[in-house]
């Protein structure tokens, strides 16, 4: 670690954060102006439908991709940092499940069978695996928080779990978008359309966010402090 390694974060979190922002705004103008807008309660049950992408793309993916770079794009101190890594987690693990409770809730409603899918096992298993690794991060780290030589080693396997999960969340996406255009295009939606290309797009900005947010949480982050782990 240190210095030596000479690949900077913040062109990779900057990066990170553009992509994000695209994403947001791609999946937005896709359920918006092309699939007829969201909404929480509506005799249309697509529009129910449609809040599981928004959420899960800009509560889930984009909140925990914020969260896992909080300590490379912020200029503040580690404790900061920790509390805005600990608290942009839970947002997004929250808007998660709400995001998923709008799949079911759409399925429920218009008849469909629930979790028949690749696409929904591996989701809630992702979902699933995100609480436990809070729960530990949050046990070992902040309340009660372990001996300073257990969070010394425990810390390898946190962010290995954490960007595992991540990658699954990002993968996990990448099947949702592919499932749900492959029911759009089987009921008549044009395959070179406009629509095919923001969804395929949409998901290709996805792609490149998990790999920006990755790379720049394997960058060196602590100069100075790079091994003593004393403050975490
Ligand atoms: C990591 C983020 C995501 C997770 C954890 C997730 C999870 C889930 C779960 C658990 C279900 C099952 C609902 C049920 O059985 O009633 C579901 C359904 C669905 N999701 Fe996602 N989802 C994610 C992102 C997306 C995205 C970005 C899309 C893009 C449109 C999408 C499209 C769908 C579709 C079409 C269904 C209904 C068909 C099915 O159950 O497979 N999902 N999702
Ligand atoms: C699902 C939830 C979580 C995920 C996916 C996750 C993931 C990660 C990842 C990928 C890193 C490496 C970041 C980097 O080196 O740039 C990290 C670091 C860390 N996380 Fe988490 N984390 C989660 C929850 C928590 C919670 C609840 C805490 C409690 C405070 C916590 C405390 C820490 C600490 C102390 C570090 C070390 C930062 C440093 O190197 O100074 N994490 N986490």
């Amino acid at each position: 670690m240190g210095g030596s390694v000479g690949v900077r974060p913040l062109p990779f979190t900057f990066a990170a954060h553009v992509l994000a922002a695209a994403a947001a705004v791609m999946v937005l103008v896709w359920n918006i102006h092309f699939r007829g807008g969201l909404a929480f309660e509506s005799s249309n049950k697509n529009l129910i439908f449609n809040v599981h992408p928004v959420l899960m793309i800009i509560g889930f993916i984009i909140m925990g991709s914020e969260a896992i770079m909080s300590y490379k794009s912020f200029p503040w101190s580690r404790e900061v940092n920790k509390m805005v890594h600990l608290i942009l987690h839970a947002i997004a693990l929250v808007l998660g499940a709400f995001g998923i409770y709008f799949a079911f809730k759409n399925h429920n409603e218009s008849g469909i069978a629930n979790l028949y899918s690749l696409h929904s096992w591996v989701g809630l298993g992702t979902i699933c695996l995100y609480g436990i690794q809070w729960i530990f991060g949050f046990v070992t780290y902040f309340f009660p928080g372990a001996q300073p030589s257990v969070r010394r080693n425990v810390l390898p396997l946190h962010v290995f779990f954490g960007l595992f999960v991540y990658i699954l969340a990002i993968a996990n996406a990448e099947l949702g978008f592919l499932e749900k255009l492959t029911f759009l295009e089987s009921t008549g939606l044009p395959k070179y359309g406009p629509e095919a290309f923001l969804v395929n797009f949409t998901a290709l900005v996805v792609i490149l966010l998990g790999v920006t947010v990755v790379i720049s949480a394997a960058t060196p982050a602590h100069t100075e402090d790079s091994l003593s782990y004393s403050a975490i």
